[in-house]
């Protein structure tokens, strides 16, 4: 971690006395050094972060820019549809309804979990600009997902505290949060610092936790029950908010998997063989919550779902997230039983979002339609 600004030297905005020869033997300090790419590092970095440029990792700046440009807030989504499906008497049946409100009321408290994990754990931790800015543009999608939940509950006219206490009064739910919240808990507190081989290690188990558990596989099994409706045509406009979000989701899961592989390369004694073992067993246990989960959110299965199939889903989505962390699979090898997943990720449907998305925004006034 990069010291107290009383550590550091003073700032210097004088091109004249930073370039000035420093005199030998006045005892005067030299003027802080620009910051060069070599002393730029993941954690424990002592350079500037205060100075984004020159870039070192590429690959963080260029997600913050896809981020960017993928902009969109949930009411630019049409919920008309939603409403008059979900007020019919028989246009879904108890199992959907129980599987829609569960899978809501999951995403709504974890929206804020992973947006707490980032800014209160993660930020301080990565002592990099570019993977900061980084970090700042997620934060903001994280809020905008949050918002897309207020949006839905308000939009269907749910009961708000059964949704947002889901995560505390429904077991299933409440274990994945405990689970994620043990690993983000230690982080968090002030006294937390990196810098030792078991601080690093405990900083590399967060960001495996949210980053390739949390967003990476416990969301995937709620994308498919919602995209699955969608593909039905019901709950259209949810699934269309669903599809934004989990095109944003596959950019954080992405900058998760850069993030933890650098810090190995930087750091390869953090990755040693029982570290790896620990690492797949917090897979393993978080596809059986995930497992537990289903069964739960869908005791009978609806619209060819049900939970033996989500569970095989899990797997797949595991060993897939294994791999990308170079750790062995921990599941036998198994089919991807959706295959339309990787199609919705795809987002082939961008450019109709795109033809009717809010052209201007105005403060204060009407909004404007293309
Ligand atoms: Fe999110
Ligand atoms: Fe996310």
């Amino acid at each position: 971690m990069s010291g107290s600004m009383g550590e550091r030297a003073m700032l210097d905005w004088s091109d004249s006395v930073r370039n000035a020869p420093v005199a030998a033997n006045t005892g005067v300090a030299p003027a802080p050094a620009r910051v060069t790419i070599d002393e730029k590092a993941m954690i424990n970095c002592r350079a500037d972060v205060n100075q984004l440029l020159p870039l070192k990792y590429r690959w963080a700046w260029e997600k913050y820019l896809a981020g960017c440009n993928n902009h969109w807030m949930p009411t630019e989504v049409s919920m008309q549809a939603d409403i008059a499906l979900w007020k019919s008497r028989d246009g879904l049946t108890a199992d959907e309804r129980q599987a829609i409100k569960r899978n809501l009321g999951f995403f709504a408290a974890s929206e804020s979990l992973v947006a707490n994990n980032i800014v209160l754990a993660i930020y301080r931790h990565l002592t990099n600009p570019e993977c900061r800015q980084y970090l700042l543009r997620q934060a903001f999608e994280e809020a905008v997902h949050t918002h897309t939940f207020q949006y839905i509950v308000e939009s269907l006219g749910l009961d708000e505290g059964e949704l947002f206490n889901m995560y505390r009064e429904v077991p299933s739910i409440s274990r994945k949060a405990e689970w994620a919240i043990e690993h983000t808990r230690h982080l968090d507190n002030p006294d937390f610092k990196t810098g030792t081989v078991e601080a690093d290690r405990a900083f590399l188990k967060d960001l495996i936790a949210f980053y390739v558990i949390f967003e990476g596989m416990w969301f995937y099994t709620g994308f498919a029950q919602i995209l699955s409706l969608g593909r039905r045509n019901k709950m259209v406009g949810i699934a269309e908010q669903y599809q934004y979000i989990l095109r944003d989701e596959s950019i954080h899961l992405n900058f998760g998997i850069d993030v933890i592989n650098q810090i190995k390369l930087e750091n390869p004694e953090l990755w040693s063989a029982a570290f790896q073992e620990d690492a797949r067993e917090m897979v393993r246990r978080a596809a059986e919550l995930e497992a537990d989960y289903a069964r739960d959110t869908m005791p009978r299965g609806f619209l060819g779902l049900n939970a033996g199939v989500c569970e095989q889903y899990m797997h797949f989505i595991a060993n897939r997230r294994c791999a990308q962390i170079g750790l062995k699979p921990v599941f036998p090898e198994t089919e991807n039983p959706f295959p339309w997943m990787s199609e919705a990720m795809d987002l082939k449907k961008e450019k109709n979002f795109f033809e009717t998305r809010v052209i201007e925004y105005q403060s204060g006034g009407a909004l404007a339609w293309e």
